[in-house]
């Protein structure tokens, strides 16, 4: 039993630029120094090694992970009238990009295990409108691509994945980006790959869905002064360069990950009141999120008000599913097709400890400590 009490945050931003400080300053300095701070060498350096990094042909810069979902969307035609399937358990803006588009939100249960999208409720919800499936690597872990794409393929439906939360994982025999037409990445600050700011990119071997959200990102332009409806959601160059120093960084960044959520789960499965998470066997979990689960939703609250009172800094993700949230569907096309427990389940029971790697082992071991007490 530790005696003194520590203050242990939830993220290690300030942590991490220290650690790597020359790298980012340098990048930096480039980018001022260059005059080219929007649409630059810079970004085009960082999406050259982002394509590189996931084995993909494209990747291209955006302005956040949102963007970056609902551009790949509209390059697949995506639109009023399609369906497209997700899961409830889930940050909000996977839902929010598909409304963004005028479809139709179908929303099927969570595995109870990895909580991302269990491929055994995919079918039951398909009908002749369904277009596209778009799994979550919740947390840090890839949802079960196999089996998300043999149904896909045999209806004839396109897979994006939401990968804002799972950089640098992967499946069991397979990668990222490697069984969809296209995977999605946030930057904000608080991702496994983060930068000061907002920030996204999308990855694919698709050479349309490459040029339509290159278009897309800059007003519907891919000459000079020549437009067409577009947006405006570029990376800019500044970001690219903090973005580019830390991609160098990520493998061992989610080494570390992992070495703290195996010091946690090694001293916690003795907890009675809570589960740990589950890492699919085959499978490279980068922890994202260290989520544990009460097995009982009237202990959440106090557990978590009982680790913030003790000076941990744990959060919940997500604690209102999406179609529990206060007026869902706010006029946009939703469909639940069958009850979804498992994803309400993990909103009312999730607990998510401190988890980056720069945590010391002082601060595990008194977060451990104060879970257990
Ligand atoms: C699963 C998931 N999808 C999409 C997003 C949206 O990314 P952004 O905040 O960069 O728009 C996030 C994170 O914020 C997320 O966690």
């Amino acid at each position: 039993m530790l005696e003194t009490k520590v203050s242990v945050p939830f993220y290690g931003h300030v942590r991490q630029y220290h650690n790597i400080k020359k790298e980012i300053d340098a990048n930096i300095h480039h980018v001022l120094e260059s005059g080219q701070y929007v649409m630059g060498p810079m970004l085009k350096r960082f999406e050259q090694e982002l394509s590189a990094f996931h084995a993909t042909k494209y990747a291209i810069g955006v302005g956040n992970g949102t963007d970056a979902l609902w551009l790949t969307f509209k390059a697949l035609g995506i639109g009023p009238g399609d369906e497209c399937i997700t899961t409830t358990n889930t940050f909000f803006a996977t839902a929010e990009a598909i409304w963004f588009t005028g479809a139709t939100v179908v929303f099927v249960d969570s595995d109870p295990r990895t909580n991302c999208i269990d491929p055994a409720r995919i079918e039951a919800a398909i009908t002749p409108r369904t277009k596209l499936i778009v799994p979550v690597h919740l947390y840090g872990q890839c949802a079960d691509m196999k089996a998300i794409r043999k149904i896909a393929d045999k209806h004839n439906l396109k897979i994006v994945e939401d990968n804002a939360q799972a950089i640098g994982a992967r499946g069991d025999g397979f990668n990222i980006a490697q069984l969809s037409s296209a995977a999605t990445i946030s930057f904000i600050i608080q991702k496994n790959l983060g930068t000061f700011g907002d920030g996204g990119a999308v990855v694919t071997n698709d050479p349309e869905i490459d040029r339509i959200v290159r278009k897309l990102r800059n007003h519907g332009s891919e000459k000079r002064s020549c437009h067409s409806m577009g947006y405006n959601s570029r990376l800019d160059d500044l970001h690219a360069g903090v973005l580019s120093a830390k991609l160098k960084h990520i493998h061992d960044w989610n080494d570390l990950r992992r070495k703290w959520a195996a010091r946690y789960s090694k001293a916690l499965v003795q907890a009675r009141n809570f589960t740990l998470p589950y890492e699919a066997p085959g499978y490279r979990h980068v922890y994202h999120l260290y989520v544990i689960e009460t097995k009982q939703p009237h202990h959440r609250d106090p557990l978590l008000k009982f680790l913030n009172d003790e000076g941990i800094d744990a959060k919940c993700h997500y604690p209102i599913a999406i179609h529990q949230q206060e007026g869902f569907p706010w006029g946009q096309q939703a469909r639940i097709p069958a009850p979804v427990p498992n994803s309400e389940r993990n909103a009312a029971c999730c607990i998510s400890l401190p988890m980056f790697p720069e945590l010391t082992e002082d601060e595990v071991d008194y977060t451990v400590d104060r879970s257990l007490d």
